[in-house]
């Protein structure tokens, strides 16, 4: 992974080839205090001591072996050798029940306030091997906290015990094996999850599932459940994930979003699928770029990473990859290169955005497969193509996916099908570039405007994702709805 003007972000990995010190089923911690006053308060105190000993496992928060809330994996660099690993936390690792005044009524209630987070270690072994590895990463908090006075009656956010927030634990594994199993736990009596990494050479068909306008509920996890049932080797979002526009107030929809992914976004065998997303303008407080400027009452520029992280706190916060600036590039082997594009929501389409991926495409002009993949859409289905960030991708990025002979880009944000005809210089030419999307994952379906559009091959009105194969020369893209079935077939030839 690499972006401008970015240092890769190494976090500390320690105790490779250690051995698993906890061992299986570790003998599990004392009942929850929470109803046991002085009896609880000892048990938890004497819990805290042999937390060293325990190492992850659960503490006063429940007798339960942890499974967390939320798991994302993604890559910072290499896709064969590397994963990034996050997972998240609503219990910490104990509590205190203290007296305070209840939010509202203002009269005296005692609540569980908690004292401490969990480590931010989990344990990995390749697939076959006897023994465990340990790996610490680093915590960071989510974004906000829940607005438990404010929303306990109100829209359900008042769930986590303790109402602490959460916490988002990130490990980057490196020195991995390429295109080989690995299993991954987060305790020693918890559930054991896997992940496999990509192969170095293109020696076996590598696959992935390409949508955007995720959502999460029902229809979502139906379509992520499709999508894993193709056993890709990862999944791309370009954008609009859990509809949050960055507030406060709508942090549950994450929470219903990540529920979703984990319930859902595994493949055979409890393999869990990495994931690389985009920005959509509903990942900004204000949705686009020009609006960030004028709420900030300052104008766009590329070192202001606080304000991007400000207007974007889950975006940055949830996903390691792009980063800052909002846009990047992450290579796999010597066969593909993903281009994660902002159209125009934390960084303006033109100027240094546009120069980069001139120079990210100049540098991968021997890469048989590069497929960018962004939110707004050159070729709009809904919007009109006079909307101002369609007509900024025309103007600035498809003169260069021209250039540099793409056959295929990805787009998304207006909530239907489409594969355009192949396009050069403004006209349908065989040596063209297609455009497939338009980000109709889990969401609501808009509908194809009914003016003739003389670049569109086809557009339905109807949720699906892209499959996308890749076996030697050949690229396939499947596009597939939520039962299943193919709809649209499309093939393309490596440059
Ligand atoms: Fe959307
Ligand atoms: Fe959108």
């Amino acid at each position: 992974m690499s972006h401008p003007g970015s240092k890769p972000r190494a976090f500390e990995q320690e105790g490779r080839g250690e051995r698993d010190e906890a061992g299986s089923g570790t003998a599990r911690s004392a009942p929850s205090s929470s109803s046991r006053g002085w009896l609880g308060r000892r048990l938890h105190r004497a819990c805290r001591r042999t937390v060293g000993l325990l190492l992850f496992a659960a503490c006063a928060a429940g007798a339960e072996p942890f499974d967390p809330s939320g798991i994302v994996l993604t890559w910072q660099r290499d896709p064969t050798t590397t994963m990034t690993i996050d997972w998240h936390s609503i219990d910490g690792t104990g509590f205190e029940l203290v007296e305070k005044k209840s939010p509202g009524h203002q009269l005296p209630v005692i609540e569980p306030v908690v004292t401490g987070v969990r480590e931010p270690v989990l344990e990995y072994r390749k697939a076959g091997d006897p023994a465990w590895v340990r790996a610490r990463g680093r915590n960071q908090p989510f974004p906000y906290v829940e607005d438990r006075a404010g929303a306990l009656h109100r829209d359900g956010y008042s769930h986590s015990f303790p109402p602490s927030g959460r916490t988002v634990h990130r490990v980057e594994l490196t020195a991995l094996s390429p295109d080989s199993n690995y299993e991954l736990r987060f305790d020693p009596a918890g559930p054991v999850y896997r992940f496999r990494t990509l192969p170095r050479t293109l020696t076996r068909e590598v696959r992935f599932a390409s949508g955007g306008d995720i959502g999460s509920g029902t229809w979502t996890e139906t379509m992520n459940r499709v999508a894993a049932s193709h056993d890709p080797d990862f999944v791309l979002w370009g954008g609009d994930l859990a509809y949050c526009d960055g507030a406060q107030a709508r942090l549950g929809r994450w929470y219903e979003f990540f529920d979703s992914m984990k319930k859902s976004l595994v493949a055979a065998d409890r393999r869990l699928i990495p994931v690389l997303v985009t920005t959509g303008n509903h990942e900004v407080a204000g949705g686009y770029v020009d609006a960030v400027a004028k709420a900030a009452k300052k104008p766009y520029a590329r070192e202001d990473d606080a304000l991007r992280a400000q207007v974007a706190p889950y975006f940055f916060s949830f996903f390691a990859t792009p980063g800052q600036p909002g846009y990047g590039v992450v290579d796999f082997g010597d066969y593909l290169s993903i281009v994660l594009l902002d159209s125009g929501h934390l960084n303006p389409i033109g100027g240094l955005q546009a120069e980069w991926l001139d120079q990210t495409l100049t540098a991968r002009a021997r890469v048989p497969f590069v497929f960018p993949s962004y939110h707004v859409p050159a070729f709009p289905t809904f919007r009109p193509q006079t909307d101002k960030q369609s007509a900024g991708v025309r103007e600035h990025w498809v003169p260069l996916f021209e250039k540099h002979r793409l056959p295929v880009v990805f787009e998304n944000h207006d909530h239907n099908f489409k594969r355009t005809h192949p396009i050069k210089d403004g006209m349908i030419d065989p040596l063209g570039v297609t455009y497939l999307g338009d980000g109709a994952w889990g969401v609501f379906v808009v509908g194809v405007a009914k003016d003739e559009r003389w670049f569109h091959a086809r557009t339905m009105p109807i949720n699906h994702f892209y499959l996308v194969k890749l076996k030697g020369r050949d690229a396939t893209f499947e596009a597939i709805n939520l039962r299943n079935q193919v709809i649209d077939r499309h093939a393309a030839k490596a440059r």
